[in-house]
């Protein structure tokens, strides 16, 4: 479908300078996340599958943070006045000039346009004779967006932005998206000559007029499905996209085999991974760069946010954060793993537990209302009821190793640093202040070592 020597030889320009008042935030508009991604990512990655060239971001207001979030992925353009979408494309000109056939310009506050209508809209215009190819919509509601103004003969000769339109001219239902495909040779010289408009702008939209005037053809491929073209100009417009980003994701997963109780009240990031035959109760968020293995059981009521999760595991009413979690692992109700918690194979956090920067090892049993950071667990492990691992000494935080096979009777107390050595049995209700030999029994407060677990 796409023609290989058309692409080769173009280039896109996404514009991202506009000061976008009516979000009312401190956040550059396109920074704003949609389903977990940063809005200008999605036009960055669409432009990307489209073209091997690196696309070029025309950046203005918030152009720092812009592109402290978008990184070496684009070749940044700066606009340092805001003066029109013409202006803003001339900006690219010492860029791209004699160097592209083609230059296709979209926005980055148009978040769900896909690389196939843009494929489209290239390969349209790579087969006629003008220099603009514009991508227009059909829609009963007009956006706010300018108006395709055809002649009897049905072409393209211009578009008025609603502002200025006619009553007459206000009725039009064919509607300019704002993206567009240009031969480059024809487009560099003709925005220097764009005329001010009366808001002191220069529209990149005159153009197709010009191009009329001059006996060009000007094509238009019509879309009918709005929600492609759908602006991001306020917060409401973020959330009917972020509804429609969402929908496709939750699609997606189901497709490829995992279960969804209710897709609606599940939300995945674009970001997030998820294995076969795994099962998402409601109420569940899957966020940040988070990847689920296969077969695992997840939710009701449950955050998964920067974590790895093997195969297998089952996590009910918890909250996992920059954790790892291998297989089998089974999770809550109502504990809060933290970054850094590692969870080895069959290791069963029961509820009110707490993880914080702490390996598990295999088949470790930490049931009910315990807390460990800063620890190292060996493998087969139990952590009584109530073992709190005291790792902060209101100064500095200190490690707690525990090994294989030790037994952690209730309510103890681990005073970091100690370590507890392999097989050793702690009683109940001890606090653990020094070192306890591999396979000996301790207790009491502080602990002393009363025997050997053999005994
Ligand atoms: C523009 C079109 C309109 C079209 C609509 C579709 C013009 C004159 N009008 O109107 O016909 O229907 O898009 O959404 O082009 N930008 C810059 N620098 C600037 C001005 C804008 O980078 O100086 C960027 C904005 O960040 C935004 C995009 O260009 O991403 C569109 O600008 P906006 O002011 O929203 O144009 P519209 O008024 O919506
Ligand atoms: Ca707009």
């Amino acid at each position: 479908m796409k023609s290989p020597r058309a692409m080769n030889k173009t280039s896109i320009v996404i514009l991202a300078a506009g000061q976008s008042t009516r979000m009312k935030s401190e956040v550059p508009k396109v920074l704003h996340p949609l389903a977990g991604k940063p809005l200008v990512q999605y036009a960055v990655e669409t432009a990307t599958q489209l073209t091997s060239k690196k696309p070029l971001l025309v950046v203005g207001h918030g152009a720092d943070e812009v592109r402290r979030a978008v990184g070496d992925q684009v070749i940044y353009v700066e606009q340092r006045e805001q003066l029109g979408t013409g202006h803003a494309v001339l900006q690219a000109r010492p860029l791209l000039e004699g160097q592209h056939e083609t230059v296709v310009v979209c926005y980055a506050d148009m978040p769900l346009l896909s690389t196939d209508t843009l494929s489209r809209l290239v390969e349209l215009h790579s087969k006629g004779k003008g220099p603009i190819t514009m991508l227009t919509v059909h829609a009963d509601e007009p956006m706010g967006f300018g108006r395709i103004l055809r002649d009897e003969g049905g072409l393209v000769v211009g578009i008025v932005e609603e502002a200025v339109a006619t009553d007459t001219q206000k009725k039009i239902r064919e509607l300019n998206c704002g993206v567009y495909c240009f031969d480059g040779h024809w487009l560099w010289p003709h925005l220097t000559q764009l005329p001010l408009s009366p808001k002191g702008e220069y529209y990149l939209t005159d153009l197709v007029a010009m191009a009329v005037a001059e006996g060009q053809a000007v094509e238009a491929l019509k879309i009918s499905d709005v929600t492609e073209v759908l602006g991001i100009n306020d917060r409401t417009h973020l959330a009917q996209a972020e509804a429609v980003v969402r929908k496709r994701i939750n699609e997606r997963w189901m497709l490829e085999g995992v279960t969804l109780l209710d897709p609606t009240l599940i939300f995945i990031d674009a970001t997030v991974r998820i294995g076969q035959d795994t099962i998402i109760y409601p109420n569940t968020y899957l966020q940040g760069a988070t990847t689920i293995g296969r077969q695992c059981r997840l939710g009701p009521n449950t955050i998964v946010r920067n974590s790895t999760v093997g195969d297998g595991c089952t996590i009910e009413a918890s909250v996992i954060e920059g954790a790892i979690l291998e297989e089998d692992v089974d999770v809550g109700p109502f504990s809060h793993l933290r970054k850094g918690a590692h969870l080895a194979t069959g290791v069963h956090v029961g509820n009110f537990g707490e993880v914080k920067n702490s390996y598990l090892g295999p088949g470790t049993k930490m049931g009910h209302f315990s807390y460990l950071g800063d620890a190292t667990v060996g493998r087969e492990v139990n952590i009584g009821a109530g073992t709190i691992t005291c790792n902060y000494d209101g100064q500095r935080k200190h490690p707690t190793i525990i090994e294989d096979g030790a037994f952690i009777g209730s309510d103890t107390m681990l005073v970091a640093p100690v370590r507890v050595g392999a097989g050793a049995k702690i009683g109940a209700g001890s606090v653990v202040t020094h070192d306890i030999p591999p396979g000996s029994v301790a207790y009491g407060v502080p602990a002393r070592v009363r025997g050997k677990v053999e005994e």
